[in-house]
C-alpha cells in the first residue's frame, strides 16, 4: 500500500511528503522530479519548449509506471495529475489518496515569488489560482480518500493529522479491502 499526496500547487505536497515518509519509514517518490530527470529539463522548460499536452502525456506515463510498481511509498503527484481519469485510476488502485487543501490566499502567499510553476507565469497569478481551483476542486475532492487542510499550520501538525486519519483508513482497508476503503470515503 502507498500514500499518494494530491492537491494544488503550493499546498505542501513535497515538504509534507518527505516528512511523512520519514515518520512512516516509507520511501519518498516525487513524480515531478522523475519527469524532470526523464526529460532532462525543468518542468518550466518542458511547458515552454514542448507544450502542456506533451507534459501531461509524460506525466501520465510516469504515474502509470511508477505508481503501479511502488510499495510502502509516499508519492507526491503534480497539481494537475487528478485531471486525467487514467491517472486517478492508477492512484486509487495502488494507494490511499490524501488531498492537501489550502485557500487561494494561502497558495498565493506561498507561491508569489516562485518561478518554477509555468501555469502561474501570467499577469495576474492570484486570479489564475482562483480560476484553476474553481475548475479543479471537483477533481481533487472526488478522487481523494481523505482531506487535510494545510492553512496556517505547522508541517509537524499536518503530518500528525495525516497519520491519525490514515490509521482509521488502514483499519477500514484491512476490514473491507480496497473497495471497502474507497466506499467509506473521507
Ligand atoms: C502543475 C503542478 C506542478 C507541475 C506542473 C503542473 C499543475 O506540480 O506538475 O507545473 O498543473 O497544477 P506541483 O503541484 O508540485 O507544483
Amino acid at each position: 500500500m502507498n500514500i499518494i499526496l494530491t492537491g494544488f500547487m503550493g499546498t505542501g505536497k513535497t515538504l509534507i511528503g518527505k516528512m511523512l515518509s520519514e515518520r512512516l519509514s516509507y520511501k519518498y517518490i516525487d513524480i515531478d522530479t522523475i519527469i524532470e530527470e526523464r526529460e532532462k529539463m525543468p518542468i518550466v522548460d518542458i511547458f515552454k519548449e514542448k507544450g502542456e499536452g506533451y507534459f501531461r502525456n509524460v506525466e501520465s506515463n510516469i504515474i502509470r509506471e511508477t505508481i503501479s510498481q511502488a510499495n510502502k511509498s509516499v508519492i507526491s503527484v503534480g497539481g494537475g495529475a487528478v485531471l486525467r481519469k487514467m491517472n486517478v485510476d492508477v492512484m486509487k488502485k495502488n494507494g490511499i489518496i490524501v488531498l492537501l487543501a489550502a485557500t487561494p490566499e494561502v497558495i498565493y502567499e506561498r507561491l508569489k515569488c516562485d518561478t518554477t510553476r509555468p501555469l502561474l507565469k501570467v499577469n495576474n497569478p492570484k486570479e489564475k489560482i482562483v480560476s484553476l481551483l474553481s475548475t479543479r476542486n471537483a477533481y481533487y475532492y472526488d478522487s481523494c480518500n481523505l482531506i487535510v487542510s494545510t492553512n496556517n499550520r505547522t508541517p509537524e501538525d499536518i503530518v500528525e493529522e495525516i497519520i491519525l486519519k490514515l490509521e482509521i483508513k488502514w483499519t477500514e482497508f484491512r476490514e473491507g479491502g480496497v473497495e471497502g476503503c474507497l466506499q467509506q470515503k473521507k
